[in-house]
């Protein structure tokens, strides 16, 4: 019995040791910042000295927001932190439900200049309806902030998150490289003003995979200086479709290049696939882009190529745009359009598009083939065709 206290100590600081091992490999729990899941108590601060622990831990952290619904006003994640974060997330987010409680910022939750962050689960509710009757009223409303913005980031991955009701865009992507976006929803209702699902700009290496899309705007919206974008499996609808766009409004603009969507379901939405730029002079340009696979269930304008973008006809000097589109395929595109053109390419007398492919469409408007619309382009077409291709 000599060696028990010995041992004894040992044992002790054994588990000393494993506690401060443990606490250092960050895991960072909310409540233990003082956030509260009630709904009514303002976690911002909390969440904020969460994140300052995660981001100062010298190993790899996780910050876990549990069960609840915690309400947070706007916020900034900021780095570079020291090692990487993951964001799991068991409850639900909520932003404050008056308007004007975000002033005139354009963010919610901003995420600025990290590396290496996964948002992991959970649910944001971006409480957008008293922005959007602002909106609908015509009264002079803020800018309105998207739910979730990740700005200057690399190396992320956003997987398993729903987001709702947000003001504006659910998510943005602006300035990133390396980003996954996997099996998240956003949803809006149908007549949300500006409730885009995703959109990314000026960022190279962006992957969207099991997305479900309902919105009021855009399902997916790809503005300049977008590379490298892959996406896969999505559900779009309610909402306008997969757009490419609106680009061109600025001379000096910067293009969009490598886009791919395969395999994707529109529903009931105002678009499938569009393109869209403003007749206007710009150095901007769409190239190399695919998409394959598509089914369209009662879309309003499956494929569209809008080059005369110009709302109320102001701000057009020469009415056409200078972005060259080229190099563009669809191919397997089949379902039902709920109008009598389902494709129509209406390009710049400038800058026609060139080197567009059809393969293997199929759209049935009413049982009959649709029809479909062609001005300043060129192409060639392979397979079946319904629509009949109209390009030269
Ligand atoms: C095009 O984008 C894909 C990702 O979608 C990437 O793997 C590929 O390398 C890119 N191609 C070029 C030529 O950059």
């Amino acid at each position: 019995m000599a060696n028990f206290p010995f041992f004894s100590t040992h044992f002790c600081l054994l588990l000393i040791t494993l506690f401060f091992k443990a606490s250092n490999a960050g895991n960072y729990n909310v409540l233990s910042f003082g956030a509260k899941g009630n709904e009514r108590t303002d976690s911002t601060v909390p969440f904020l000295k969460a994140w300052a622990s995660a981001c100062n831990s010298p190993t790899p952290s996780t910050i876990y927001v549990p069960k609840g619904r915690f309400l947070i006003k706007g916020i900034v994640f900021k780095g570079p932190c020291k090692n990487q974060i993951t964001f799991r997330i068991d409850g639900t987010v909520v932003a404050p439900s008056d308007y004007r409680a975000l002033g005139n910022s354009d963010s919610w939750i901003l995420f600025s200049k990290v590396n290496k962050v996964s948002v992991v689960g959970g649910t944001l509710d971006g409480k957008g309806a008293s922005y959007w009757a602002c909106k609908t009223s015509g009264k002079n409303c803020p800018v309105g902030a998207p739910s979730m913005t990740f700005n200057w980031a690399n190396n992320i991955v956003i997987s398993g998150l729903t987001s709702i009701n947000s003001r504006q865009t659910h998510l943005v992507i602006n300035g990133c490289n390396n980003v996954v976006v996997q099996n998240v929803k956003a949803i809006a209702p149908d007549q949300s003003p500006n409730t885009d699902g995703i959109h990314v700009q000026t960022s190279k290496g962006v992957t969207i995979i099991g997305c479900t899309l309902q919105t009021g705007d855009d399902c997916v919206s790809i503005g300049p200086g977008t590379y490298n974008l892959f996406m896969t499996n999505l559900k779009c609808g309610p909402g306008h479709g997969v757009s490419i766009g609106s680009l061109g409004k600025e001379l000096k603009e910067a293009g969009v290049q490598n886009i791919t969507l395969k395999n994707a379901i529109f529903s009931g939405s105002d678009n499938g696939i569009r393109i869209k730029t403003w007749a206007r002079p710009s150095k901007g340009f769409v190239r190399n882009i695919v998409f394959d696979n598509l089914i369209m269930n009662n879309v309003e304008n499956p494929i569209v190529i809008d080059q005369h973008y110009c709302p109320d006809n102001k701000g057009c000097p020469r009415q056409n745009s200078g972005v060259q589109i080229s190099k563009v395929t669809y191919r397997n595109i089949r379902g039902t359009s709920a109008t009598l053109e389902a494709v129509s390419f209406d390009c710049s007398i400038t800058n026609p598009c060139t080197d567009i492919k059809l393969q293997d469409i199929k759209l049935l408007y009413k049982n009959k083939a649709a029809t479909s619309y062609c001005k300043n382009v060129r192409g060639s077409s392979t397979g079946i065709l319904m629509p009949r291709s109209c390009m030269l």
